[in-house]
């Protein structure tokens, strides 16, 4: 049986309880994301912004949240959401709405408003407010109607209505919450994973020699979808041979070639919640002995970094574990020379991995969330969420044997740091050789 992973709505109004008790005082206004045009009059998919979505799970755009801050009692209502009307025409052809009235009630709000009363409401609601918090530069439009409400309280001055004095960026405080997962975020992630590695492990099965990159991305996306992600977590990476020394390759359009490697970094987005794996395998199932070299070594720095994640560690732990082993393993191939220290030192492993080893992970694929506090790599701590992904990506060149020529390999997992160490939420996708090759040989054991 699946866990209940519906949205409970305590906990979003809970996250706002925290927001407004950090805030102490002053207002918060945070829009949802607009919809976007694709071509014409055909939208995008919708995707609400994340922020709106953590403290609210209100999916409708036009929508905006506001909070009131001053001591409990003090200033009533406190929770505020505007949001569109209900429309009987609109949702005939677009479909449903919540409407202000229900949206007060289901959501857990204090009062609601229609979005259309903004610029009557929210001047209103910015009166003789000590600081405003939202999220300052994100929006230019956004940015302009803002200063318009904030202009149209001063104009109130002379009749002894004060208006924010203080702009705070809103975003302080909630990529703070964001960082540490709470437990219903982590069952999203878990599902999240689950599927993403299921999709990973359709394209280990369907993978043959003379496909095609996209008929890979089909596998992936039919298993995201099936299991209940409601989209991909960003655009899927499906590499074959050459393709996977480009970092960020999204063409997806190239055939697939026996005794080429095919590098897939792919995942779902489940209620809000992304995944982020990357596995490497070779097209015809068996790794030639160069391939299987440079796996080896991506592999094991990759569980030399996952060892190092763990509280108390500082973020770059992992990264400086991944990059001794990366190094020592050019060093045995040759594809370097010198000292190890000294070629850590030097950056002399760019060449050939010229990324970092994770980012934290969540709502959004690189979530929010400092990395450094006061100058230092920041503490890692129960709760927060990343990635781990070292890879090798070899271009063609004279300084290199040629059979190592266009390999390019990341091994990628999403990892909760637990109380006293971490858990790799994405095992479930093949990544030891001896694993992969069986899984292409035979099909795996758990679909
Ligand atoms: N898929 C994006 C990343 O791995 O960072
Ligand atoms: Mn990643
Ligand atoms: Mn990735």
């Amino acid at each position: 049986m699946q866990p209940d992973l519906t949205p409970d709505l305590a906990i979003q109004r809970a996250r706002r309880d925290r927001v407004l008790e950090k805030m102490g005082a002053g207002v918060l206004v945070l829009a949802t994301a607009p919809e976007r045009i694709r071509n014409r009059d055909a939208h995008f998919p919708y995707r609400y912004d994340s922020h709106f979505h953590y403290l609210t799970a209100f999916p409708e755009p036009e929508a905006v949240l506001v909070l009131i801050a001053g001591g409990v009692g003090k200033r009533e209502p406190r929770h505020i959401l505007f949001c569109r009307e209900k429309n009987m025409e609109r949702e005939i052809w677009d479909g449903f709405r919540y409407g202000p009235e229900a949206a007060r009630e289901i959501f857990q709000f204090d009062a609601t408003f229609a979005y259309d009363k903004l610029d009557e409401e929210l001047p209103r609601l910015l009166e003789n407010q000590p600081a405003l918090h939202y999220a300052i530069g994100f929006d230019t439009a956004w940015d302009a109607r803002m200063l318009g409400w904030l202009n149209a309280v001063r104009t109130k001055a002379r009749t002894g209505v004060g208006a924010p004095a203080t702009l705070i960026d809103a975003r302080a405080i909630i990529d703070e919450m964001r960082l540490i997962k709470d437990a219903h975020e982590l069952a999203l992630m878990r599902r999240a994973a689950d599927i993403s590695a299921a999709g990973h492990r359709a394209a280990l099965r369907a993978c043959k020699p003379g496909m095609g990159e996209w008929e890979i991305e089909a596998e992936l996306l039919y298993q995201f979808r099936k299991g209940g992600c409601q989209a991909p977590a960003y655009t899927s990476i499906v590499a074959g041979g050459a393709n996977a020394c480009v970092l960020h390759y999204i063409g997806n359009d190239q055939p697939l070639h026996d005794g080429d490697l095919l590098l897939i970094d792919a995942a779902g987005e489940y209620h809000g919640y992304a995944a982020d794996i990357t596995r490497t395998f070779p097209v015809n199932g068996r790794f030639s002995p160069a391939q299987r070299d440079i796996y080896e070594i991506v592999l094991a720095a990759q569980l030399a970094a996952i060892e190092a994640v763990k509280p108390g560690n500082a973020w770059n732990a992992p990264h400086d574990a991944a990059l001794r082993v990366l190094t020592q393993g050019m060093r045995d191939l040759k594809l370097l020379a010198g000292e190890l220290d000294g070629l850590i030192e030097l950056e002399a492993y760019k060449p050939f991995y010229m990324h970092k080893t994770g980012h934290w992970l969540g709502m959004d694929v690189h979530d929010v969330g400092e990395y450094k506090l006061n100058g230092e790599w920041r503490a890692l701590q129960a709760g927060m969420t990343l990635t781990v992904e070292p890879g090798l990506y070899i271009r063609p060149s004279e300084e290199v044997p040629k059979a190592f020529w266009n390999i390019g390999i990341r091994i990628e997992d999403d990892i909760a740091v637990t109380a006293d160490g971490c858990q790799v939420l994405t095992t479930a996708a093949p990544k030891s050789i001896a694993d992969i090759e069986e899984v292409m040989a035979h099909g795996s054991r758990c679909d």
